[in-house]
């Protein structure tokens, strides 16, 4: 058994977590996410501010990630700090502490790539959402779908061409009037929202796609948040009754669909059972629902994680570093951040 500290500070949130585990045998022992709420008055994270805020931050969470987990420092075994893709500052306040931490400690780091631990992070609420899986990685950077063979085994079959899904929840949010971060507040809307009053394209989605080509995976959110752009200005919207739960609602359709039609043609070229969903707006229900519904008539089993663990947080990056130490990787006190990554492990 190996106790992993692990450390998460790409973003907007400051969060340690203690996991022990062997393999796919692991327990979360505790996990703590301090989401920072300076940026809620800009709309948006600002990334000086994100810094400066995981350095007064980092050293109260690791004492109650401790506490938590009812650890000593001294019983940590290894630390796995996230390294990228993300905000350069703020990943360099979470890779500076591990480092000294683990230096301290003489203990091993590893660094860890953020979307990896997505990639892990399910697992962590379900033991059955290991490989091999289609995996669709929904967060506010990245949109990819994922075949995934075994762990550290990754081929990417679609990824965005412009913005990623959360980026679209979160701009589309900002014309609907919403606080950041807009995800959730959309979803929340939406709910409110009249069935098929208004309707937007399916970005990207056509009948004629075909296994090869190369938009037959690929997903575009840019088109469809000038598409509600425009619906939000046009002058006759009041009269026409449509109001902007109606407006969030069809805008949430048309993401769901596209996610879940390219999801469905993954499993079934690849012929998967089961689908794992990662990310921030995998915790969105109507997302989740319709993935539920579309994979039960292809015979698959649809995993998605909790709303802790759908966001970032680093129970998913201490799973991704157990995994990665488990391999014999170790880093150097050189270890570096950096704003964009390759995923490691992943092919064309
Ligand atoms: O994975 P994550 O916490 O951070 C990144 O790695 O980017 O994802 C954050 C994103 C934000 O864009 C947020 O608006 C979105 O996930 N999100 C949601 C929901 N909850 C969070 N989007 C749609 N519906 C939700 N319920
Ligand atoms: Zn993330």
């Amino acid at each position: 058994m190996t106790r992993v500290l692990g450390i998460e500070t790409s973003c907007d949130e400051t969060s340690i977590a203690v996991l022990d585990g062997e393999r796919d045998d692991v327990s979360l022992r505790s996990l703590v996410i301090l989401s920072q709420d300076v940026h809620r008055v800009f709309g948006g994270v600002v990334p000086e501010l994100a810094s400066r805020a995981h350095l007064t931050a980092v050293e109260p969470v690791l004492r109650d990630a401790l506490r938590e987990a009812r650890a000593e420092l001294a019983s940590i075994d290894a630390v796995a700090v996230t390294i990228g893709p993300g905000l350069v500052g703020a990943l360099l306040v979470g890779v500076s502490f591990g480092k000294a931490l683990a230096y301290a400690l003489g203990k091993p780091v590893v660094g860890v790539h953020h979307m990896e631990g997505h990639l892990f992070g399910t697992s962590l609420d379900d033991p059955d959402a290991v490989p091999p899986f289609t995996a669709l990685l929904v967060s506010g950077g990245h949109t990819m779908l994922i075949d995934v063979e075994a762990w550290g085994a990754y081929r990417l079959l679609g990824r965005t061409r412009d913005d990623a899904a959360g980026e679209a929840f979160d701009k589309v949010a900002k014309l609907l009037e919403l606080p950041y971060p807009g995800g959730p507040h959309l979803e929340r809307l939406a709910g409110a929202g009249a069935k098929n009053r208004v309707r937007f394209a399916r970005p990207m989605l056509r009948r004629d796609q075909r296994p090869g080509d190369d938009d037959y995976y690929d997903l575009s959110f840019s088109g469809l948040k000038t598409a509600v752009l425009h619906e939000v200005r046009s002058p006759g919207a009041g009269d026409r009754g449509t109001s902007s739960a109606d407006i969030a609602l069809a805008f949430q359709d048309a993401v769901v669909d596209t996610l879940v039609e390219k999801t469905a043609r993954a499993v079934e070229e690849h012929a998967r059972r089961r689908v794992v969903l990662g990310g921030g707006v995998a915790a969105n229900r109507a997302l989740v629902g319709a993935m539920r519904d579309r994979m039960a008539a292809l015979g698959a089993q649809v995993y998605a994680p909790s709303g802790r663990l759908a966001t970032d947080n680093a129970a998913m990056i201490a799973r991704a570093g157990l995994f990665r130490l488990e391999r014999g990787e170790r880093a150097a006190l050189d270890l570096n951040a950096f704003a964009s990554l390759p995923l490691p492990g992943l092919t064309a």
